[in-house]
């Protein structure tokens, strides 16, 4: 079998929609199919099973036209076979054939999927602790296909061409075994077929594997497409912008269009190819026969023996041919997992400490949605409490202007520290930084006194609850939205969910739910209002009952009369934990213990509302202004 190509045939995308290609892969095929071994070698029995199986069926090809010597020779020539011995002979080869041929390819399938079954859970358990940068270099919908398409298409391609390549492969080791048995010399000729086989797979694969490669990345354009389009479908028509939306698609597809027939010219060249070369191998093994029959020197070639060798001969081609089409599906079926298996390679985890938090503090938050005082939350008070940020820095590109410029900041526990500032003045991205969302590009960060790279992720993250800008829900129910992470182990604590609604002013919305906490939400809860969203967001945060709160308000959409409401509700979360809260209201900055100004990712100023709006600086204009609300 050839050598496949490198997988470099491709430009790293500069949309970020696919992939990123891996730096090295391994070079050989069996290095590449070796790397599957972890997956597809966990059943002995069935490879057993699936190997036996293909050699009885191939050992039963020869079996045919060596059933024809005899037919020929004693039935039609010397009239001597009994009648019987036709059917028995020719039903007993198929029956035994149909039964292997059926068990093997049963067991193959087996493999396949139990493989795919493990690399899809391992795919998917990978992408739930992949480092979050992958997010920002794929799609959802480049991820999805990996996941869900890529590994179906990956593993049925290999189940054909496994089921191929033993099948046609161990039939024409027992043709030719055969043939060489009944005519060594004529044998010869068909071994020179073999080699010209291979160069011209070889070269086809080589081109197929880029194909393949160009395929995927236009597939997940597409997909992307169509994924984008669905979740701005009401944009698209306010905007009429169907048009445009409609040949950006057209153009994709006729990309993929373009790489399918590309493809099938790469693919359907080799049946020709080798066809023609069997061609040519057979009219020579005729003449040479011919040739051999007159000679008296060669009186061992019989009717019945040449007819055999013929036919023989022929069944050669089919698997000749199929094997040489092998070389199709394995390179995209390979190119498909792969794109799996380097999601799991050379995508990191994300990176974690071991400092799991002071002893003594829960892990499950105690049962109550009643707010905690500081101390319990925060286990003790002392000067190590709190969040310290130092010098810290993030740059999202570096092209571009850091998002947060040499920021220092204390917020010490039990305090609500306000976060103003213009539209893009960093503040989503420092709150982003306390449960490591976003990465640290200089300065440190220490939460009760460790430093966050030192928490365990798992740990750090418990001490967080957050309302963030733009609220995401899962399609689930209101009390498993509400309880989210909660609700496998311990059974969902049903009246804690009831009193975090209510705590979060959902009482008269729950009250027209006729299914209560377990109405269903729908895609991203669009089913309900903005503000309705909002305040399930808040009543999740209650529910989490973390010492640590991160509120990211948004709330110009909201009338006064839901502002009221959310801001209720907040009030209520906020008592007696640690809120970091960007701010737009002002009711929510004059009961703020400070309110630290931003602008173009540094502090500008900082101090009470009061002393800031004597002070006359940014604050006073933004509150002027009516806090950009
Ligand atoms: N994922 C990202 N990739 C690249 N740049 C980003 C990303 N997120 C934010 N930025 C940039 O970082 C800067 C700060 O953004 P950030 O979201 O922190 O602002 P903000 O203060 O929360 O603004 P707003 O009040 O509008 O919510 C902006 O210039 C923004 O363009
Ligand atoms: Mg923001």
């Amino acid at each position: 079998m050839s050598t496949l190509p490198p997988s470099s045939v491709t430009a790293p995308p500069a949309n970020g929609l696919t992939p990123p290609l891996p730096k090295s892969l391994p070079q050989s095929l069996t290095d590449r199919l070796a790397r599957l071994k972890s997956y597809f070698g966990h059943q002995p029995a069935a490879w057993i099973v699936a190997f036996l199986g293909t050699l009885l069926g191939a050992a039963t090809e020869p079996a045919i036209p060596a059933l024809l010597q005899p037919l020929l020779d004693n039935g039609f020539t010397q009239g001597t076979m009994p009648l019987w011995w036709v059917p028995v002979g020719i039903l007993g080869v198929f029956t035994v054939r149909g039964i292997a041929q059926f068990s093997s390819q049963y067991a193959l399938t087996r493999i396949a999927n139990d493989g795919m079954l493990r690399l899809r859970r391992d795919l998917f358990a990978h992408l739930l602790r992949a480092d979050l940068s992958v997010f920002r270099q794929q799609s959802a919908s480049a991820l999805s296909n990996t996941v869900v398409f890529e590994v179906q298409n990956g593993c049925s391609q290999l189940v054909s061409a496994a089921v191929g390549l033993s099948r046609d492969g161990f039939t024409l080791v027992a043709l030719l075994g055969y043939l060489f048995y009944i005519n060594w010399q004529l044998t010869l000729i068909v071994g020179v077929v073999v080699p010209g086989v291979t160069t011209v797979m070889r070269k086809l694969s080589k081109r197929l594997y880029a194909i393949t490669k160009a395929s995927q990345k236009a597939t997940d354009e597409l997909a992307y497409v169509v994924e984008e389009n669905a979740l701005a479908h009401r944009m698209v028509r306010l905007h009429a912008a169907q048009a445009h939306q409609q040949t950006r698609f057209a153009k994709l597809s006729e990309t993929l269009r373009r790489l399918a027939l590309k493809s099938t010219i790469a693919s359907s060249a080799m049946t020709p190819l080798t066809q023609l070369l069997s061609a040519a191998a057979l009219s020579v093994v005729i003449c040479v026969a011919l040739w051999q029959s007159r000679d008296p020197g060669h009186a061992g070639v019989t009717v019945g023996g040449f007819a055999a060798f013929l036919s023989a001969m022929m069944m050669l081609v089919a698997p000749m041919r199929r094997l040489a089409d092998l070389a199709n599906p394995v390179t995209r079926g390979l190119a498909a997992l792969e794109r799996g298996l380097n999601l799991i390679d050379h995508v990191p985890a994300e990176s974690s400490g071991a400092y799991q938090g002071a002893p003594g503090h829960e892990k499950t938050p105690p049962p109550s949605p009643h707010p905690p005082s500081p101390s319990e939350v925060a286990g003790t008070s002392g000067t190590t409490q709190g969040l310290v940020l130092d010098h810290v820095s993030v740059r999202y590109k570096d092209d571009e202007p850091p998002a947060l410029n040499n920021v220092s900041l204390q917020i010490p526990t039990g305090q609500v520290v306000a976060l103003v500032g213009p539209s893009g003045s960093g503040k989503t991205t420092l709150a982003n930084l306390l449960p490591r969302f976003v990465p640290l590009s200089g300065g440190s960060i220490r939460l009760n006194g460790v430093n966050l790279q030192d928490w365990s992720l798992e740990a750090l993250r418990e001490q967080f609850a957050m309302v963030s800008q733009d609220v995401v829900m899962l399609n689930d129910s209101l009390a498993h939205n509400v309880a989210m992470g909660h609700q496998l182990g311990a059974s969902l604590d049903e009246a804690r969910v009831l009193a975090c609604l209510e705590a979060a002013n959902l009482s008269d919305f729950l009250s027209k739910q006729p299914e209560g906490i377990h109405a269903q939400v729908g895609h991203n809860a669009q089913q309900l209002s903005g503000g309705q969203r909002q305040r399930l967001a808040i009543a999740r945060a209650l529910y989490k009952n973390a010492p640590y709160l991160i509120l990211d308000e948004a709330t110009s959409a909201l009338d006064n009369e839901s502002e009221r409401l959310v801001q209720d509700a907040l009030e209520r979360v906020m008592k007696g934990r640690t809120t970091l809260v960007i701010a737009h209201r002002l009711s929510t900055i004059e009961h703020a213990d400070r309110v630290v100004v931003m602008a173009e990712g540094k502090i500008v100023e900082q101090g009470s509302h009061a002393e800031l709006l004597a002070e006359g600086g940014l604050y006073a204009r933004l509150h002027a202004q009516g806090m950009g609300s």
